[in-house]
């Protein structure tokens, strides 16, 4: 995409190079010749003009290659302990604090080991957060722990949650939780999970299984170890130099601040100050925050920040991409508005027309 010029641009999208000459200068862009390349925002903004579907590629332009920490999301059935269980590995109290103990949004915090390994965990409100993300492009999750109670077993949500991590070919890492009560049954768990299909290390597989307790907060090293170990057979790597791409993985309207993004950067460096397109909003970092609060001058691979200084609130796996000044984002965010509201208008319109269909 990135140095596409406007005579591609026009055999992409089939349409006149005046057409899109027009775009440009409606959009207040002027160049020199259609062989000039366009810079991957005005490229993105005209195929979106003329209603072509757009995909940024991600060439990466830095060359720092680094090792980065694995981002995990918990998943299992409903009260087999998946908040206790994060809550547990954050040695904070925030089930205890939750409504009905139900998790209510989702953030992330970093677990650090001792050797100076960390792990991002994701605190989802389930598999819909999941599979939303994933659908909208957003795959920011290297590992899947299954949390399954010791003494329920595996159970609906269960398969649901090992149906998504295989979609999204996401290993797992299960962990039996509960195991300090009477009834707990991890034989039983493991039988179950092996007539799923899940390959566990136990009978010559690679699926790695923990026995825990959120509760007594027993196997906690073990399961961190576990991930570590899948982790390090995955090789995660990130570019960690040049513009940053990254992901919302959560978002809220803050009284004083305004809006608020839980970002996750997938690859480069994401930098205060930076103007940024949001999904389809806008704005300029005014300020990135760690998750434990504090000021950072920057995000880089792996790690969860909040980030402030949007003009709008975006959604959970809405992509972030850096643009060079306040007036490409604000193009580029109106150009996104339109197109979602066209494609959703187009969506309703095809659903009628199918809904007539089954009618006839
Ligand atoms: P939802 O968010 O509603 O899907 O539930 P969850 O999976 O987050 O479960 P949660 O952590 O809220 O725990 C459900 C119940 O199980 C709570 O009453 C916990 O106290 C209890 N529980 C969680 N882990 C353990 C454990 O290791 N041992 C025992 N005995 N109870 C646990
Ligand atoms: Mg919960």
């Amino acid at each position: 995409f990135d140095g596409m010029t406007l005579v591609e641009l026009a055999k992409r999208t089939g349409e006149g190079i005046g057409v899109l000459q027009d775009i440009l200068i409606n959009v207040g862009e002027s160049i020199d010749s259609e062989f000039h390349p366009l810079s991957i925002d005005i490229a993105e903004l005209i195929a979106m003009e003329v209603g072509a579907s757009v995909k940024r590629i991600h060439v990466s332009e830095g060359k720092e290659i680094l090792p980065r920490p694995p981002v995990v999301t918990v998943m299992g059935h409903v009260d087999h302990g998946k908040t206790s269980l994060l809550d547990a590995l954050r040695q904070t109290s925030v089930a205890a604090n939750e409504a009905g103990g139900i998790t209510q949004h989702l953030g992330a915090f970093v677990v650090s080991m001792q050797s100076g390994a960390s792990i991002t965990f994701l605190d989802t409100p389930g598999h819909a957060a999941f599979s939303a993300m994933r659908a909208r492009g957003a795959a920011v999750t290297d590992i899947v722990v299954l949390v399954v109670a010791a003494d329920d077993g595996v159970m609906p949500q269960t398969l649901e949650a090992i149906s998504h991590a295989k979609a999204a070919n996401v290993p797992i890492v299960v962990a039996v939780n509960k195991c300090d009560k009477p009834a707990a049954n991890s034989e039983r768990v493991k039988l179950q999970l092996a007539s799923e299909g899940l390959l566990l290390e136990d009978m010559g597989g690679d699926i790695q299984l923990v026995e825990v307790s959120a509760l007594k907060k027993t196997g906690l090293d073990n399961l961190e170890e576990a991930l570590l170990l899948q982790a390090e057979v995955m090789n995660l790597k990130a570019r960690v130099d040049g513009p940053a791409q990254a992901y919302v993985v959560e978002a809220r309207l803050h009284k004083g601040r305004g809006p608020l993004a839980t970002a996750i950067v997938k690859a480069g460096t994401l930098v205060c100050g930076q103007h940024v397109v949001v999904g389809s909003e806008w704005g300029r970092i005014r300020a990135i925050r760690d998750v434990v609060g504090n000021l950072a001058e920057r995000a880089t691979p792996a790690m969860p920040v909040e980030i402030e200084g949007l003009k709008g609130l975006p959604m959970a796996g809405d992509d972030i991409i850096v643009v060079q000044s306040e007036e490409r984002a604000r193009m580029l965010s109106a150009g996104r508005k339109k197109k979602f509201e066209r494609d959703r208008l187009l969506k309703i319109s095809n659903g009628r027309a199918e809904e007539l269909e089954q009618s006839e």
